[in-house]
C-alpha cells in the first residue's frame, strides 16, 4: 500500500493536522517488515503512526520468525491477538505468550518473535513515544554471537540477567497506575529486562463509579498506557462509559464488538467492528457505548492519561 518509511509519523494524519478518525481494518497500511527481505519478514499492518506513538499489528506464519532483531527508541507493549508466540530478547529472555496476554519491553531491548504453533500468529503492538530512529531496519544489529541463548558461544561474556528481572507477582492498586508492571521502568530501560504480563498480572481498575467500566492495564508508565477496556451490557438505555479525555494522543482497537465510540462534545459517533480502530488525538472527549447483549472489549493505547 505504502512504504513504511513514507508513512512514518504521519498516518492517518501529519502531526499538525490530527483529527479523530475511525480506521477500518481494510484501511490499515500494509507492508512487509523488514521491507528488503521477505524470507524473514512479518506481515505488518500499520494502524496509526504519529509523532507520539505507533500502533499496528504484525502476523507471523506458522513456524515463522522475523529477523533481524528489532529495537526502538521507545517502549513497546504487546497484546497477543492470536498466540501463542515466543518473544526472544537479545539478553537471553524468551517469553511464551498466549492469546490475550501482554508483554512490556522497555526502550532499547533487542527482540524478535517466533511462532512455533500451527496457526498464524497476530500481535497488536504499541510503541511510544518514538518507534524508529533514522534507519529501518536499524543500521547496527547484534550478531547471533552477541545475544544470549542455549549454549550461545558468548553467554559467559554477556550480562547475567537473573538479578535484573524482578518479581511482579504483587497485587496491584490504583497507586500503581503510572508504574506497571511494578518495577523501576528506568532501570529496565538500562538492563533491557522484559516482562510478560499474563492475564492475572494485568493491573485492574474501574473507570467510573455510576457507569463502571473495567480497565486492565498491561503497561503504564511515563511513556504511555496500554490495556483493555471491558464495558458490560445492560442498563437504562445502552450501557455507556463515563466520558473521558486524555492529555496525550490515543487509539482504541476493537476486540469484541461492535464498540460505538461517541465523541460527546462533537456529537459524532462511530461504530467499530472487531479489528477496527479509532484514533483519538489529545483532548478528544469520548465515551464507549454498548448496544450488544454481551460485554464489549477494546484495547486502549494512550500516551498520557
Ligand atoms: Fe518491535
Amino acid at each position: 500500500m505504502a512504504k513504511l518509511v513514507d508513512i512514518l509519523e504521519k498516518f492517518p494524519f501529519p502531526p499538525n493536522d490530527k483529527k479523530p478518525m475511525l480506521i477500518r481494518k481494510q484501511d490499515y497500511s500494509t507492508a512487509l517488515y523488514p521491507p528488503n527481505d521477505a524470507f524473514t519478514s512479518d506481515n505488518t499492518f500499520t494502524i496509526v503512526t504519529t509523532d507520539t506513538f505507533m500502533l499496528g499489528i504484525y502476523e507471523l506464519c506458522p513456524g515463522g520468525v522475523f529477523l533481524p532483531l528489532d529495537i526502538h527508541p521507545g517502549d513497546e507493549t504487546y497484546y497477543i491477538l492470536d498466540g501463542p508466540v515466543v518473544q526472544r530478547s537479545g539478553n537471553g529472555q524468551f517469553a511464551y505468550l498466549e492469546s490475550g496476554e501482554g508483554l512490556w519491553m522497555p526502550e532499547g531491548a533487542w527482540h524478535c518473535c517466533h511462532n512455533f504453533s500451527d496457526k498464524k500468529a497476530r500481535i497488536l503492538y504499541f510503541i511510544t513515544p518514538k518507534a524508529w530512529s533514522e534507519e529501518i531496519p536499524p543500521a547496527v544489529i547484534p550478531t547471533d554471537e552477541e545475544t544470549k541463548f542455549y549454549k550461545g558461544p558468548n553467554n559467559a561474556a554477556l550480562p547475567n540477567m537473573k538479578g535484573k528481572i524482578h518479581d511482579i507477582s504483587r497485587q496491584g492498586c490504583t497507586d500503581d497506575i503510572g508504574c506497571w508492571p511494578p518495577v523501576d521502568y528506568k532501570e529496565a530501560r538500562e538492563t533491557g529486562a522484559v516482562y510478560g504480563i499474563r492475564d492475572f498480572e494485568k493491573l485492574n481498575n474501574i473507570h467510573g463509579t455510576k457507569h463502571p467500566m473495567l480497565m486492565r492495564f498491561i503497561s503504564s508508565n511515563d511513556y504511555g498506557h496500554f490495556g483493555e477496556f471491558i464495558l458490560p451490557a445492560g442498563g437504562y438505555g445502552p450501557r455507556c462509559s463515563d466520558p473521558d479525555v486524555h492529555r496525550g494522543d490515543a487509539a482504541l482497537y476493537c476486540i469484541d464488538g461492535p464498540v460505538t465510540v461517541n465523541l460527546t462534545d462533537l456529537q459524532e459517533s462511530f461504530v467499530l467492528n472487531p479489528e477496527d480502530s479509532f484514533f483519538l488525538p489529545a483532548g478528544t472527549k469520548y465515551q464507549l457505548v454498548n448496544f450488544e447483549n454481551k460485554p464489549i472489549k477494546a484495547v486502549f493505547a494512550i500516551t498520557e492519561l
